[in-house]
Order: structure tokens, then C-alpha cells, then sequence
């Protein structure tokens, strides 16, 4: 919490260390999320990447998520990293087209080269819970396939559904182009870091009902 009061370098040294996922109670869409605000600038700027989950999920399973990013209008893309590293795990790249609407990419990085379209793992963006003002844009979708994955040596990796986790972000002041397509070209990121998420933080009850409300709004 006191990391957002907080602006410089040293600031965001310590903030990179010491923050951990808290709670956060949506008013939009009746969710709960783990939540984590992440700097990108000394200035202060940053984007806030939200997980909520259903509270049944079982460790080493396949379980529905929701995700919901809280992104300055500057920022050109925010990407979240469901495995907590940039090469081979569901990428999540977001941005807005000229219309002002989230465009939601999948992606999946065999190294640390351009990440390419991937199709295991799905996004449908909700109309409740992405918004935008003269600050910042938000978006909430849920992801099926973002919490397994097969790596190419046949092994599955799994997002554990409690206890800390490492999630990571990265940020580019560019969008990609042309914005409405969402498998253009990215441009590498200026900043990337590592998020301690605590997805137990995040553990609805109703999962199920919020999000078959949620897809028909
Ligand atoms: C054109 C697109 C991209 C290129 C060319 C690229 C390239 C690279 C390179 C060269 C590094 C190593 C940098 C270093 O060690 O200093 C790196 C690291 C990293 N990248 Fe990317 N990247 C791209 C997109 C992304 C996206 C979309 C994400 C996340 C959604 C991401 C997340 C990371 C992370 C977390 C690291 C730190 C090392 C690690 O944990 O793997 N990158 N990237
Ligand atoms: C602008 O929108 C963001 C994202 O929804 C929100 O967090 C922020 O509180 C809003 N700011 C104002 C002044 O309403």
C-alpha cells in the first residue's frame, strides 16, 4: 500500500522486494481479486494486475480465471506472464485499438524473442469492468487455458491457486501496429518485472454464476 504513496528509484527498489499481492473487492463486477500494483516509471506510474479465481481450484489442475489490468492512458502495451518468466507460458498482451476498445492478445514466447499468437489459451473480454477515463483504461476478461500449459520438452506447468506465486509484467510506451489486430507486431518492452501474487487472495465462492452473469452483460 505504501508503495503507491512512494516515488523515486529507491522507492521502487524496495517496492519490487517487498510488495505482495493484497485483496481487492470489485465494485464492478462483485469479484475478489489478488492484486498488485506494479511501477513502470520512478515517477510513480504504474499498472495494477488483477487474478481472481474459483475458490474450488485444485492445485495441479486446469481452473477458469479472471484477470483485470488497471493501465495508464501512456502505457502503449501492459503484458502479464501467467508462469513468471517471459519464455514458454501464456502471455497475456493488452492495448487499445483507435476506438478506445482493449484489444486481448495471446501469446507465448519460445525464448527471449518476439512472443508469437497462442492458441491454448483463450480471452473474452467483459463488458462490466472495462472502462476508461481522462487517466486510465481497465479491462476484465476471462481466461480459459492460463492455468496449465505444456512446455516443449512434454512437461505441464501449473499456476498454483494458493500461496505465492510468481507472476511477472513488462511495458512498452509503444502500441503495437495496427492496434486493432491482435496478432501485430510487438515492440520490445522498455520495463519488466515480477509479480508476488497470492492467488489465495482471490478465491471466489461464486465463481461460476459471476462470470455466466458477467459473459451475458
Ligand atoms: C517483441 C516482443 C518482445 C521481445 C523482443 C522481448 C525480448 C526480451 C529480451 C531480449 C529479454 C532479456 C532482457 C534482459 O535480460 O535484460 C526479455 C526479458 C523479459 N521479457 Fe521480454 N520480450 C518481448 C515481449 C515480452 C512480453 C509480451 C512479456 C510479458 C508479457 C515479456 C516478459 C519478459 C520478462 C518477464 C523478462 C525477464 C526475463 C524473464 O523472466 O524471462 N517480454 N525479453
Ligand atoms: C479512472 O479510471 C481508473 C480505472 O478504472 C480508476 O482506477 C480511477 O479511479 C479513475 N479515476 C477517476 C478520477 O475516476
Amino acid at each position: 500500500m505504501l508503495c503507491r504513496l512512494w516515488a523515486g528509484f529507491v522507492a521502487a527498489v524496495l517496492c519490487a522486494v517487498a510488495a505482495a499481492s493484497e485483496t481487492y473487492n470489485d465494485p464492478d463486477t462483485g469479484l475478489v481479486f489478488s492484486s498488485e500494483f506494479k511501477l513502470y516509471k520512478a515517477d510513480g506510474r504504474g499498472i495494477t494486475y488483477r487474478v481472481a479465481i474459483p475458490d474450488d481450484a485444485q492445485a495441479y489442475s486446469s481452473f477458469d480465471a479472471v484477470v483485470q489490468f488497471v493501465v495508464p492512458n501512456d502505457v502503449g502495451w501492459a503484458g502479464l506472464a501467467w508462469g513468471g518468466s517471459m519464455p514458454q507460458n501464456p502471455l497475456l498482451v493488452a492495448w487499445r485499438d483507435d476506438s478506445n476498445r482493449p484489444i486481448l492478445s495471446s501469446r507465448w514466447a519460445t525464448g527471449h524473442v518476439a512472443p508469437q499468437p497462442y492458441n491454448g489459451a483463450q480471452y473474452t473480454l467483459f463488458q462490466t469492468g472495462t472502462k476508461s477515463n481522462s487517466t486510465h483504461w481497465q479491462f476484465t476478461a476471462l481466461c480459459q487455458g492460463c492455468s496449465s500449459w505444456t512446455l516443449n520438452s512434454g512437461v505441464t506447468r501449473y499456476v498454483m491457486p494458493r500461496g505465492g506465486i510468481r507472476m511477472a509484467f513488462a511495458y512498452s510506451p509503444n502500441r503495437p501496429s495496427p492496434p486493432s489486430s491482435p496478432t501485430s507486431t510487438l515492440t520490445i518492452h522498455e520495463v519488466f518485472g515480477y509479480i508476488d501474487q497470492d492467488l489465495g487472495k482471490g478465491l471466489n465462492a461464486n465463481f461460476q454464476s459471476i462470470v455466466e452473469r458477467l459473459s451475458m452483460s
